[in-house]
């Protein structure tokens, strides 16, 4: 039995979302697939390292009560590089071992279950990379209280460009909680203005105003460079992005590392942008209602 689950990139929110602030997600059209057959016991049909091993028990076991499955996988998004790698593959897992255990699960349900798994790769995860993984589309998420889909109202047009260098989301998530443990004040600022960037961004989706929501990716990325995020490649694409057009470029995930999310302001310009961009392995997508 064969499940999916898609990429993600976050437009607004990433870390401040651990803590209880919402984020606006949008789901990227890359998926990692996995198939699972009844086994005699568990058994992996590609490398995989512990994490995953333990990740894809939790959630065989949450599915299935069992971990008696053969899983194989096959992915068109980079792991570690920010674009929701885990994530894609804990939904997919679930989802596909839903089916060979014969359950009809939703995709809430298979976004619960994913997050089992994403526990097990990230410590303390929000849960906005399983949520995205299992719905795609552009979703307003906040911890514990699920997403909802928000309303587009035109095309936006984005490059994903991969710096390259992995970024350790666990370590970076445990990095940002310190400065929130030390520096109360200064997090609990940038929780407000994360928060404004939010509403706001929710306004520009709707009105399709890509050069407003381009700021606002400018204004967020200006905050995970305040937390320490931002390395001299994410500096290097985002100079690239800016002087070919690009109306906003941000880390999307983790940082220290991984990806840039660059908005353009049409898909010319987009396409020009991911060529610019070929040796990060860069490629443009359209987000519309
Ligand atoms: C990782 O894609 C996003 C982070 O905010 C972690 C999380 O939300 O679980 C850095």
């Amino acid at each position: 039995m064969e499940g999916t689950g898609y990429g993600k990139a976050i437009l607004i929110g990433e870390h401040f979302v651990v803590h209880g602030a919402r984020g606006i997600g949008i789901g990227i059209p890359r998926k990692t697939t996995v198939t699972v057959a009844k086994a005699p016991s568990l058994k992996f049909l590609f490398e995989c390292g512990d994490l995953l091993k333990e990740a894809s028990r939790r959630i065989l076991r949450k599915v299935a009560g069992n971990t008696d499955y053969e899983i194989s996988m096959e992915s068109e998004l980079p792991a570690s590089a920010g674009m929701g790698w885990s994530a894609s593959y804990s939904v997919a897992l679930a989802s596909a071992a839903g089916k060979a255990a014969g359950r009809q699960l939703t995709r809430k349900e298979v976004a619960e279950i994913a997050f089992e798994g994403e526990k097990v790769f990230h410590g303390n995860p929000s849960g906005i990379d399983n949520t995205l993984a299992a719905f795609g589309g552009v979703m307003l998420f906040r911890k514990g209280k699920g997403a909802e889909p928000l309303k587009v109202g035109g095309k936006f047009h984005f490059v994903i460009a991969n710096s390259g260098k992995k970024g350790p989301t666990k370590e970076l998530v445990g990095m940002v909680a310190k400065v929130k443990e030390t520096r109360p004040t200064l997090f609990g600022r940038m929780m407000e203005e994360e928060e404004r960037m939010v509403d706001e961004a929710i306004t520009a989706l709707g009105a399709g105003d890509a050069e407003k929501l381009g700021g606002l990716m400018e204004r967020n990325h200006a905050l995970l460079v305040e937390l320490g995020l931002s390395t001299p490649i994410i500096d290097e694409i985002r100079k690239t992005a800016l002087e070919n057009g690009a109306l906003g470029a941000k880390i999307t995930g983790a940082g220290g590392g991984g990806c840039v999310l660059i908005l353009a302001p049409d898909g010319n310009k987009a396409r020009e942008i991911a060529e610019r961009l070929g040796k990060y392995g860069a490629f443009d997508f359209t987000v519309s209602s």
